[in-house]
């Protein structure tokens, strides 16, 4: 399959696969046919059996600033309901291979749901990462809510969620959501060195280990997440939605009138 909007990478060794996501104009911004190609190729390299661990990772500038706002901004919740990209995302997330997120810059909304649902996350210092939806009227709706919150904990997860303030690389760092960071020049490297050490140990006895921590980590997820899903699509039957989302296009300030 041709992708327009990732590149699938292999030059660091076999057993890694990186994946890039491609729209840098746009911040890598994560429109519907992104997430499918996402999808398609975790699929792919999933069954490849030389691939051992897999990185995501954008540009210096970002990893992703969000879900595509341009592609959402006249959506219905009727809309959202049966076009339902979150099966793309439960898709992703069984990958069974071990995935790093390499992340610099913005990773934001989706971007910043994207890389918690990675394994692990190697930061470059420039990297800011947050849940920005709330200026726009909305709510996180691809885990945000769920992830941070066990990730980080109540009080940074609210206050991030509820204000849409970015936190720098060292604070994710200290506050548990991320696992390294180094200088913007070595974050890529940096993941590739991790990936090589979990490329060195027993592919069944990582798949095994990879399902389990992540069971500690969701016992009680899927219903967090089927929650926050409802409240997603209900939050586009707001006006605020509409005034937010186009605020953004128009690049003006929004006036939300609770409604
Ligand atoms: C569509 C986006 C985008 C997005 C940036 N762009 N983020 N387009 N969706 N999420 C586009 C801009 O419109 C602009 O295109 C170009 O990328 C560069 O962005 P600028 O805003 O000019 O850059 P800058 O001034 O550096 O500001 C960077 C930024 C800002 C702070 C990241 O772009 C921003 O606030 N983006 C939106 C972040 C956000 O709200 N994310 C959450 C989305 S909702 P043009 O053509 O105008 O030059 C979400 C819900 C997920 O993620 C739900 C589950 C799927």
């Amino acid at each position: 399959m041709n992708f327009e909007f990732i590149l699938v990478e292999n030059q660091y060794a076999p057993q890694i696969a990186l994946v890039r996501l491609n729209r840098p104009k746009e911040l890598n911004a994560l429109n519907l046919q992104l997430m499918l190609e996402l999808k398609k190729a975790l699929q792919d390299l999933d069954e490849d059996e030389e691939v051992r661990c897999i990185i995501i990772t954008g540009n210096q500038q970002a990893f992703a600033a969000g879900a595509d706002i341009k592609q959402m901004e006249n959506k219905t919740a009727i809309d959202l309901l049966k076009i339902d990209q979150f099966e793309t995302w439960d898709q992703i997330r069984k990958t069974k291979k071990p995935i790093i997120a390499a992340v610099s810059g913005f990773a934001l909304g989706g971007g910043c749901e994207l890389a918690m649902t990675c394994d692990m996350i190697v930061a470059s210092e420039t990297a800011k990462f947050g849940q920005p939806e709330i200026k726009i009227g909305i709510m996180p709706g691809a885990g945000g809510t769920q992830r941070l919150t066990r990730a980080v904990g109540k009080a940074l997860a609210m206050e991030m969620v509820l204000t849409g303030k970015f936190i720098s690389a060292e604070e994710a760092l200290k506050a548990g959501l991320i696992n390294k960071v180094v200088p913007e020049e070595l974050y890529l490297n940096e993941a590739v060195k991790l990936a090589t050490e979990v490329c060195a140990m027993s592919p069944i006895a990582t798949r095994l280990a990879k399902e389990s921590v992540n069971k500690a980590f969701e016992t009680g997820l899927q219903e967090g997440l089927f929650f926050e899903r409802k409240n997603f699509y209900m939050s586009f039957t707001s006006e605020d939605q509409k005034e937010g989302m186009s605020a953004f296009v128009e690049k003006r300030k929004p006036d939300f009138k609770g409604k």
